[in-house]
């Protein structure tokens, strides 16, 4: 299997700056809330999301060469999504993320919500420095789905009336409108023509809901060790993914099960055998295949480059996650 090293191997060194640089930008703050950055920053996650914004831009450029606007949008995303995580693991009352103790686990929950706050803010200064409206409204668009989705989810828990549609909605806001905006952000800054910029919103999407129904898969079927972060959670805590709500077609006593909150004894456990007996895990793998494989389609315009044909593999290596 690729790793997401290898995959990201032509803008390895560039995500080693902006490794370095995010330190210094978040510097500036409080010591607590800069060590309860630092913390999950050096943890190292897959950064998937500056790296294809850095790909993206490098595959853009005439010369192949990476300007200082498009480095900090590459920044600012990894920023968004490490705000959206440390408030994500709060609200999922998570005990490890990117394999170390979560910032609420390792501080408070006070140190928490002002990290990802203090993120968030940060992210959005910089943005405002990017100097481009239009960059400024597609990100600050991704913070609100961001928290809309979280929002969403938190309210319709244990609620078996969703659909597959609300479902991918949800998952839209949660996951894939970060990797769409900032894919077209990127074209932006390039000064592409709409239908192209389109065509990165599109990648960005599809890629998106490729990776969340992935990572919905993840949670029943791989281990705490294996993702680094608890396994296993969603369905405990009434958060309903794609293969539950196949699951539930196939078998209505797994509807009852959710509806009372898992509240006698032997109910999760029971709930957790039916979705592994049904079709429910192999539904949702043909349902990201499909849009892994419309991701890739999105990207035909691109002239050749090796930074291409890393953009090309990650619809793949998204799906590769699951074997
Ligand atoms: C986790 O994203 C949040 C989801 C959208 C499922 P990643 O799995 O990309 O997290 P890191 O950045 O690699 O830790
Ligand atoms: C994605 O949802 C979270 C965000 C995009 C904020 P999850 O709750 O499934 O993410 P993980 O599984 O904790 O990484
Ligand atoms: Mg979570
Ligand atoms: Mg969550
Ligand atoms: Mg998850």
């Amino acid at each position: 299997m690729t790793t997401v090293a290898e995959l990201l191997q032509p803008v390895e060194s560039d995500l080693e700056d902006l490794l370095s640089n995010l330190r210094v930008l978040i510097g500036a703050g409080h010591p607590i809330l800069q060590a309860a950055a630092e913390h999950l920053f050096s943890a190292g996650g897959k950064r998937l999301r500056p790296g294809i914004v850095l790909l993206l831009s490098r595959a853009l450029s005439p010369n192949g060469e990476l300007g200082p606007r498009h480095r900090r949008l590459a920044e600012i995303t990894e920023m968004i999504h490490t705000a959206s995580l440390v408030h994500d693991d709060v609200v999922d009352e998570a005990d490890t993320r990117r394999g170390v103790a979560t910032v609420h686990s390792r501080f408070s929950h006070r140190v928490a919500v002002l990290a990802g706050d203090f993120l968030f803010a940060q992210s959005s200064w910089h943005l405002a420095n990017l100097d481009n409206l239009e960059v400024v409204k597609l990100l600050s668009r991704v913070i609100m789905d961001l928290a809309e989705g979280e929002i969403r989810q938190g309210l319709y828990r244990f609620d078996t009336g969703q659909s597959l549609d609300s479902y991918l909605d949800k998952s839209y806001r949660k996951t894939a409108s970060l990797m769409a905006n900032s894919a077209k952000a990127a074209g932006v800054l390039s000064d592409l023509p709409t239908t192209e910029l389109k065509s990165l919103y599109e990648f960005g999407r599809l890629l998106g809901l490729a990776f969340q129904v992935v990572d919905d898969i993840l949670d029943f079927t791989a281990d705490d060790a294996q993702l680094g972060k608890p396994a296993a959670s969603d369905l405990a805590s009434g958060t309903l993914t794609a293969p539950v709500i196949y699951a539930m077609e196939e078998f209505p006593a797994l509807s009852g099960l959710i509806e009372r909150e898992f509240n006698e004894a032997g109910d999760l456990e029971q709930a957790l055998a039916l979705v592994h007996q049904s079709k429910g895990i192999a539904r949702s793998r043909e349902l990201a295949e499909k849009f892994s494989h419309e991701a890739r389609a999105c990207l035909d315009f691109l002239a050749p480059s090796e930074a291409k044909s890393a953009l090309l593999d990650l619809p793949g290596f998204v799906l590769s996650r699951l074997y």
